[in-house]
């Protein structure tokens, strides 16, 4: 079994995960709590909790499993991108249980662990695809041609589709992170109600700053009982603008590289109106769109294992390759 960690930004996760792709068991301690007084992650406290959390993840991870070290036979963890403090953390754990047995380590990124998030059981997806992947650090059209092959065909400009939902939702006065209450929210609204535009800029690239400024304003010119009032409407013409615009940049880049099958990872995938906009694309179970280790352990499988001691020297990287 490959055992996955993954500590690169709010979650403190581990996993373990057969070779074929079965989840024997995925733990995710979640810090949005410690973080949402803040309204974001604060890294500094991002690591520190990390560091708390690590060893009884593992732990836990491995008891779920009915499983002890012995049933390890290699150890996956997220090098990168992140923030700093938070993937030290992770990779000197993975580090020490690897050296410890001596087992080979397999480090991964990040973004290519959300798209192995699709490689897992029970329903597997075989490349070729076109994968957005969306989440609160990235937004990215890729064309997975096999399981290690990818090519990079459209990013965001300016904010990410997730930060663009994590903005948008602290204009309009709710919790972090905001992904998830705007899409809560939106079901009560009226999406026609404001008409927020979607830039169109040449190529396959995405950018949210207009979107957000747009809202900026229109919450600007309300009194505090019209937002209360119009707040869902909102919610629901925000959230359809960002639907929007990444649902035409899928179409268009599918089209472009001659990709029948769709894919959405990340987690903005686990948006309802988004699942709902693309019919017949393959997208990641909602406990494996936001941040886990099975997938980062499923990554692994189709990732390069170094030999103890050779990862020892290993660092982290914030920003991705
Ligand atoms: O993949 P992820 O857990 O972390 C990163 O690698 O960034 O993605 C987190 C992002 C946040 O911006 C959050 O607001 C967004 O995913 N998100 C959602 C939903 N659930 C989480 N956005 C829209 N609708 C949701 N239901
Ligand atoms: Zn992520």
């Amino acid at each position: 079994m490959i055992l996955g960690v993954e500590t690169s930004c709010d979650e403190t996760a581990a996993a373990l995960v057969t070779d074929d792709g079965e989840i024997r068991s995925s733990v995710v301690a979640s810090q949005v709590e410690l973080h949402a007084e803040y309204g974001g992650v604060v890294p500094e406290i991002a690591s520190r909790r990390h560091l708390e959390l690590i060893a009884p993840v593992l732990r836990e991870t491995l008891g779920r499993a009915g499983a002890t070290l012995d049933d390890v036979d290699r150890v996956a963890v997220t090098q990168g991108p992140g923030l700093i403090g938070a993937l030290l953390v992770g990779l000197a754990a993975a580090k020490a249980v690897a050296w410890a047995r001596r087992l080979p380590l397999v480090p991964v990124d990040h973004l290519r662990g959300h798209v192995a998030s699709l490689y897992l059981q029970p329903e597997p997806l075989e490349p070729p695809f076109l994968c957005l992947l969306a989440s609160g650090g990235h937004t990215m059209l890729i064309d997975v041609r096999d399981h290690r092959e990818h090519e990079l065909l459209g990013t965001t400009l300016d904010d990410a589709a997730g930060e663009a939902f994590d903005k948008g939702a602290r204009l309009l006065g709710l919790g972090y992170p905001g992904g998830r209450e705007i899409d809560r929210l939106a079901r009560e609204g009226d999406p026609g109600a404001f008409d927020f535009p979607v830039a169109r800029i040449p190529g396959l690239d995405f950018s949210f700053s207009g979107l957000k400024t747009a809202l900026l304003y229109t919450v600007r010119d309300l009194t505090p009982a019209e937002l209360e009032t119009r707040r869902a409407d909102l919610a629901a013409s925000y959230q359809r603008a960002i639907v929007r615009a990444l649902v035409g940049r899928v179409r268009e880049a599918a089209e472009q590289a001659g990709r029948q099958q769709v894919a959405v990872v990340g987690g903005v995938a686990a948006n309802s109106e988004l699942r709902e906009a693309l019919p017949g694309a393959a997208l990641a179970p909602l406990p494996l769109c936001t941040d886990n280790a099975a997938m980062i352990a499923s990554a692994a499988r189709f990732g390069a294992p170094l030999a103890a001691p050779d990862y020892l020297g290993l660092d982290a990287y914030a920003t991705a390759a």
